[in-house]
This record gives structure tokens, sequence and C-alpha cells, in this order.
């Protein structure tokens, strides 16, 4: 054990050398503002006292980062406390804001109207007046406004296109594919790492063990994002290196929910008028959901095969009740959209010659 230049206690052993080839830290990660990154190092230290992570923390307190650690030390590093700034105090960013305060991370904070984060500045966040300078602020930039409008002209503001060098953008507004590639580019263009991002979950529900939020972009955004993104839940799911992947994965399950909530609401109408309780029939919905989850899963999996073979639902099945169900609403005088969408899809399986396959195969059709 030998004393730092700082003063502060270290675990490397003699000949083991602090300083080293390692190049300066991006902007934020100067040893003043890096405390609570070092604290986390120094945890880490003593939970596991190795030379390398003794090493890493030496030259995070120097303000400089080594390339050459291995895995365990890089995630260390990784999960080192950021500073963070949270643009856009809605709902979602407060809560963002105020998760990242209870977990220790110093954060500033923009909104267009700064009266909005009086309760996170009261919980110790730096209100920022002037965007760029909130920008500048941190290492890691939250980004969670109302679209991928506004975000683009607060993007806009004077100032931002050079406060962002350095910086890791976490875009968390919910967006499209093409928007999230568009403001990768032009984000990456001012020399910042991307990662886009999308919520699935209110904010009420944020900061739980299995809160889910996908996340796609560069693999060293993810990684330079990943302390912050775990204090936003625990059901963190990084997609991959293209920025769009998160967002058309939230269109994608957000397609599923539409069309199992308008289903919901057909079941309604049906409850109504054959005279059952429509409470009951909600609670029944919540007793099947998760066997109809792992039907789901296994049809996922015949589609990402390839192989319709049947093995849990003939698509035969499925024919027969969309049809009996459309005509029951057309029978019933109840609106009919949803149960006719639904048995004009299996129809046109079946004309297609795939009612002896797995359900899954009515994907054939929608591929056109
Ligand atoms: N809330 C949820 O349950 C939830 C769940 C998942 C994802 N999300 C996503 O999270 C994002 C934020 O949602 P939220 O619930 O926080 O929305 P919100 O409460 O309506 O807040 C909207 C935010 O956008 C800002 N904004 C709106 N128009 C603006 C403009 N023209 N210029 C500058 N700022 C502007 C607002 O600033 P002002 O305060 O000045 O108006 C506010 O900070 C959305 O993309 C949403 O889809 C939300």
């Amino acid at each position: 054990m030998r004393r730092s230049a700082s003063g502060l206690s270290s675990t490397v052993p003699p000949g083991v050398s602090t300083r080293s080839t390692c190049r300066p830290a991006r902007p934020g990660t100067t040893a003043n503002n890096a405390d609570s990154s070092i604290r986390a190092l120094q945890t880490a230290v003593r939970a596991r006292p190795a030379p390398r992570f003794s090493r890493l923390l030496a030259c995070r307190r120097e303000g400089t980062f080594c390339p050459r650690f291995g895995a365990t030390a890089r995630k260390a590093f990784a999960m080192a406390k950021k500073t963070t700034t949270v643009i856009g105090m809605g709902m979602m960013g407060k809560k963002l804001a105020a998760l990242l305060l209870q977990a220790g991370h110093a954060v500033s904070v923009w909104n267009r109207s700064p009266a909005a984060a009086a309760k996170v500045v009261g919980q110790g966040a730096t209100l920022h007046q002037d965007v760029a300078r909130a920008i500048a602020a941190s290492e890691v930039v939250v980004v969670c406004v109302k679209d991928y409008e506004v975000a683009n002209a607060i993007f806009s503001s004077p100032g931002v296109e050079a406060a962002l060098k350095g910086r890791t953008v976490v875009h968390l507004t919910t967006g499209s594919p093409k928007e999230a590639l568009d403001m990768d580019a032009w984000v990456r263009g001012h020399g910042a790492l991307y990662l886009d991002g999308a919520i699935q979950a209110a904010p009420e529900q944020m900061g739980a063990p299995t809160t889910p939020v996908l996340v796609s972009g560069a693999q060293q955004a993810y990684d330079s994002a990943l302390a912050v993104l775990q204090v936003f839940g625990g059901g963190i799911a990084y997609l991959g290196e293209r920025a769009s992947l998160a967002s058309a994965m939230d269109f994608a399950t957000l397609s599923y929910v539409y069309g199992a909530t308008l289903g919901f609401f057909h079941g309604a109408r049906i409850a109504e008028t054959e005279g059952l309780n429509v409470a009951h029939y909600g609670s029944i919905i919540h007793q099947i959901a998760p066997s109809f989850g792992e039907f789901l899963q296994h049809e996922g999996q015949v589609i990402h095969s390839g192989d319709f073979a049947i093995t849990q639902s003939p698509l035969r099945i499925s024919i027969d009740a969309t049809r009996r169900i459309a005509q029951h609403a057309r029978d019933s005088g109840i609106h009919a959209a949803v149960p006719e969408l639904a048995e004009t899809l299996f129809r046109q399986a079946e004309e297609a010659g795939y009612a002896d396959e797995e359900a899954a195969a009515v994907v054939k059709v929608m591929r056109g």
C-alpha cells in the first residue's frame, strides 16, 4: 500500500506505475469534477484490490483514461458516476433528474420554462439558463423533450454545436427510426457520442429493477452512458450499433400493444352486448396475459427460424375463429373493424395456402 500524490490510499503494488501513457480524459472528467467517479472506483478497489483497478483509479484521479485495461476494469470505469445534464423538465425528464440525484450523480438541468425545474433544483440539481452551458457542464447529456422537432430546435440554439464536442448524448425523446438516424449523424458530426433510446415505462415506474429502456448506438456511447442508464432502470436492452434500432423496437412493441389494446376494446363491446361484467373480462385478460406472452414468444421464434411447420397453433384454427368473431360483430350490430381486419388477414393466409402451417405464417401475407 502506498500513498498517491493526492494523498489517497491506493493498493498499487510497488513497481506498478500509476502515471502512464494515458490520454487526457474527455471534457467533464477532470480531477475536479470526477470526485464521485473516484469514490466509485475506490469502492471497487477496496472490494477487489487488483492492480488494474488501482491504476484505473489513479488515471481517473489524474483526469486521464487508459485504454489498456481489461474488461473488468473498463466496466468499473463505465460504472463510475458521471456528471450528467438533463435537458427537458417535463414529467419524464424531472423523474430522470431526481433519480440521478438520488443515486449521487452531479446533475445539471435545463428547460424552456425554468420554473419546472424548481423541485429538482431543491434536491441539488444545478439549473442553467443557457442550454449550451448546460450541455458543456457534463460528460453525459440526457435529452427528454416532447418530440424530435423540439430536440432539433434546442440543438440549434447558439453555442450548442461547440458545447457538444466530447459529450455523450443519450436521447430518450420518443421518435421514429429515421429521426434517430438523422440525429445520430448530426450529433456525431459535432464530435459527440450518440445513444438513442426509448423508454417503455411511465415516470413513476422509472428506476425499478425491471424498468425497460431500449437503447442503440455506438458501443462506445453505450459504455460511456451505462452508469447513467442503470439509474433509469434495471431492464436496459442494448440493441446494437445502429441508432435506429431502439425506436424500431419501440414501434414493434407498441404495434403489439395497440393491436392487443384494440382487440381488448372490441372484447369489451362483446361483453357489454352479451351481458357480461366488463371488469371481470379485464381480470380474465390479466390472468391469461403471461401465457399469451409465452405463445407470442414462440411465434417470434418460428418467424425468426423460417420454419412454419405446426408446433403449437395451426393457422386454420385462427381462420375459423376470426371468421366467427367478425360474423358475431356483424350480426350483433357492434363495430366490426377490428375483427374484420383479423378475418381479412387470416383469409388471405388461407388463400395463399398456409392453413396447415403454424399461425405465425400469416406474417408471410403481411410481407407482401
Ligand atoms: N410520460 C411518459 O409516460 C413517457 C413514457 C415513455 C416515454 N416518454 C417520452 O418522453 C418524452 C417527454 O415526455 P414527458 O412526459 O416528459 O412530456 P411533457 O411532460 O409533456 O414534457 C415535455 C417537455 O418538452 C418540452 N417542450 C415542449 N415543447 C417545447 C418547445 N417548443 N421548446 C422547448 N421545449 C419544449 C417541455 O418544456 P416546457 O416545460 O417548457 O413546456 C417539457 O420539458 C416524450 O418524447 C415522451 O414520448 C414519456
